[in-house]
């Protein structure tokens, strides 16, 4: 495409990254040829009790089995805290930036293994030992990440639940890694209002059964239900406990947490992450993509209840010494001027975010940018959705003055770490192209019979091999990781994406193929909006599909069918869209909402998304063939009735 502009990259990153174009394609070559020996040595960034002496022991075929540094041992928490303690124990660990402008703090590597310490003997008193799964549900605190700490100190698995998820959710999580201690705060606070998480979690509990310890977090000081015998709060049981609690000596491949996340069909799937590798990978893209330097003050985004959260909020950026700022609130509130401010006040130089913060900021204008200074900036990242070029060129004239490449990250919950992506020293950029492969990372493009294609062009990405942060299983069952992951091309990872690889071999990410969307860079499941939909009363179907939505990349469209004398009205629609709020949270808020009185099906049943998408679209001139239909005259009542018209 003769339209796309090239940044080339700019003359003092090309002086002072790690890595420069000649020599990402040389350890990129390298990585290839000869994974074991790559990683072999990349494996040494991070401490281990017993060395490893094996490196690769991975198949995706004829069953899947993946492993990395397998006879090794090591703690995630020894590398991320203790390690530095003796090198830079007063060097600040984490900023955190509270919702309220005036509230800050800065919290040093000494502070910090003194916390997680704490909060690991905490979580022992509770009865918490190796293996056991701990549920976190908090809000953006320095709490949330002690507990994290503390959990991989003591061999604990955790998991984390977004804190923007409804009781019933949260409950499906608990229950799915049957965990029996939750951890959580009074309250969240987010852009001045505050979010009811202990009241959540009763809620929860009451749900899932099974839960004998609740660890409460004082954010807010609110009054909150406390049972006696199963709810204490965390200031309380801190009191008498021992300062000091050693490291659990782990294995590579024994767990690190199960992070759950929406796929094309059925419950979220408990993503499961190991330890060795997962460390391995997660610091060295943090170092290598971030370009991440001694003394640098990086910022990511993201919410801990995200895999961004926890591999560029935490495990990454301090198992490289980094300080990691850490944000409670929210872009927009006090005002839109938010982040900025925060770049100023704490001299940021790489900041990391996702495309839909960036097209709901670009919406108030240049002026709330440019009255900051954002001198610090050198560095910009984007993740989450495809960013489009409008909101790229914004991003690095408005936001990076011209002066700071965007690294456009593409990877997944399932891939631990960033797989595709610029190096700010060695990639010129291509606004909307997440460029090229990590080291180590096998991307091919594959047609729908699974054909490898070759040069310029178009199909479905999957990855050919194993890199160490890859997800190890789903919590449980095996069987549906290899089913959801590797039956579709026989020997390799398929990620659910379609995908362009250009003339140049960059890589342009075009959205899910599957019945997945990503709302505001959250993924969701078309399925499990379903399922909430057809669990009101009165609906007897539901269809769900995602359509182009401005700010949100993509909005959610749910095709309702009425039970048998409900009439469709205005308050009804309000109802379902507060019912599947309450159901699975916030961000499944359908965005437009049709009543339907059929859905196109074929002569088997079969829903036919096809066509919901294309009418979702205001595409309905495209709508192909119909003639399957078991009763094509539905479509034209959808025509007539859609809701998204230009
Ligand atoms: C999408 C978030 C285009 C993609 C880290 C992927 C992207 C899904 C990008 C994973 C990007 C993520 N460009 N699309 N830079 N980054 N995606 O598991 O569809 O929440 O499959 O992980 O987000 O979402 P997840």
């Amino acid at each position: 495409m003769s339209d796309v502009k090239v940044y080339d990259v700019p003359a003092e990153w090309a002086e002072r990254a790690y890595v420069g174009d000649a020599e990402y394609r040389r350890l990129y070559a390298a990585s290839i040829a000869d994974p074991d020996a790559f990683w072999g040595e990349h494996g040494k960034r991070i401490d281990w009790f017993k060395p490893y002496t094996k490196v690769k022991n991975t198949r995706y075929a004829p069953d899947v089995s993946i492993r990395w540094f397998e006879d090794g041992t090591t703690n995630v928490a020894h590398n991320c805290v203790d390690r530095h303690v003796g090198k830079r124990g007063d060097r600040t660990a984490i900023i955190w930036e509270g919702d309220n402008p005036a509230e800050s703090r800065h919290i040093s590597y000494r502070e910090l293994s003194a916390e997680v310490q704490r909060f690991a003997n905490v979580l022992k008193a509770q009865g918490v030992a190796r293996g056991d799964r701990v549920t976190i549900y908090m809000p953006m605190i320095p709490e949330a990440a002690y507990a994290m700490l503390a959990c991989a100190r003591i061999g604990a698995v955790h998991s984390v639940v977004f804190g923007g998820f409804s009781p019933d959710s949260l409950a499906g999580r608990i229950a799915d890694c049957a965990s029996s201690v939750v951890v959580t705060a009074d309250e969240g606070l987010r852009g001045g209002k505050p979010v009811p998480l202990k009241l959540n979690v009763d809620a929860a509990c009451a749900k899932a059964g099974g839960v004998t310890s609740v660890i409460v977090v004082r954010r807010t000081a609110a009054a909150v239900p406390m049972t006696a015998g199963r709810d204490v709060y965390y200031d309380e049981a801190a009191k008498s406990v021992a300062a000091e609690c050693p490291c659990e000596e782990m294995g590579a491949e024994d767990p690190l947490f199960i992070l759950y996340t929406s796929g094309s069909t059925g419950k979220p799937k408990g993503v499961l992450h190991t330890t060795g590798g997962y460390l391995v990978y997660a610091a060295m893209t943090h170092q290598y993509v971030f370009d991440y330097h001694d003394g640098d003050i990086y910022w990511c985004t993201a919410d801990v209840g995200w895999v961004t959260g926890h591999s560029y909020i935490l495990y990454g950026p301090l198992a490289n010494g980094a300080t990691t700022l850490m944000f409670e609130g929210v872009p927009t509130w006090p005002s839109v001027s938010r982040c900025w401010e925060v770049i100023d006040k704490h001299k940021v130089n790489i900041f990391y975010t996702a495309p839909t913060a960036i097209r709901a900021l670009m919406g108030s204008g240049e002026e709330p940018v440019k009255k900051t200074s954002r001198a610090s900036l050198r560095l910009l990242g984007s993740v989450g959705e495809p960013i489009n070029p409008e909101a790229w060129e914004w991003y690095h004239r408005v936001v990076g003055d011209e002066r700071c490449p965007i690294v456009d990250t593409w990877w997944q919950t399932e891939t631990g770490g960033i797989l595709i992506t610029p190096l700010p020293g060695a990639t010129k950029l291509k606004p909307g192209s997440a460029t090229r492969p990590f080291f180590g990372v096998k991307p091919e493009i594959v047609d729908a019979d699974g054909k490898v294609q070759d040069g310029p062009c178009a199909g479905n990405l999957v990855i050919a091999d194993s890199w160490p942060g890859q997800m190890r299983t789903v919590y449980g069952d095996h069987q549906r990781f290899f089913d959801t992951y590797f039956a579709a091309y026989k020997g390799k990872y398929f990620t659910g994406d379609g995908c362009r690889r250009d003339e140049d071999g960059y890589y342009w990410i075009t959205g899910r193929v599957d019945d997945v969307i990503n709302v505001s860079g959250h993924r969701m499941g078309t399925a499990e909006v379903e399922s909430a939909l057809v669990a009101h009363e009165k609906v007897s179907e539901a269809a769900v599909v995602g359509y182009p939505h401005d700010i949100k990349g993509q909005g959610i469209y749910a095709y309702v069918t009425l039970m048998r004398g409900e009439e469709p009205s205005e308050g009804l629609r309000k109802e379902l869209v507060a019912w599947v709020r309450k159901e699975i949270g916030p961000i499944a808020s359908p965005d437009l909402i049709q009543f339907a009185p059929g859905l196109p099906k074929t002569r088997s049943g079969k829903i036919m998304r096809r066509i919901l998408r294309k009418i979702a679209e205001d595409d309905f001139g495209a709508l192909g063939d119909t003639s399957t239909l078991a009763d094509p005259a539905v479509v034209d009542d959808l025509v007539a009735n859609r809701q998204n018209r230009a």
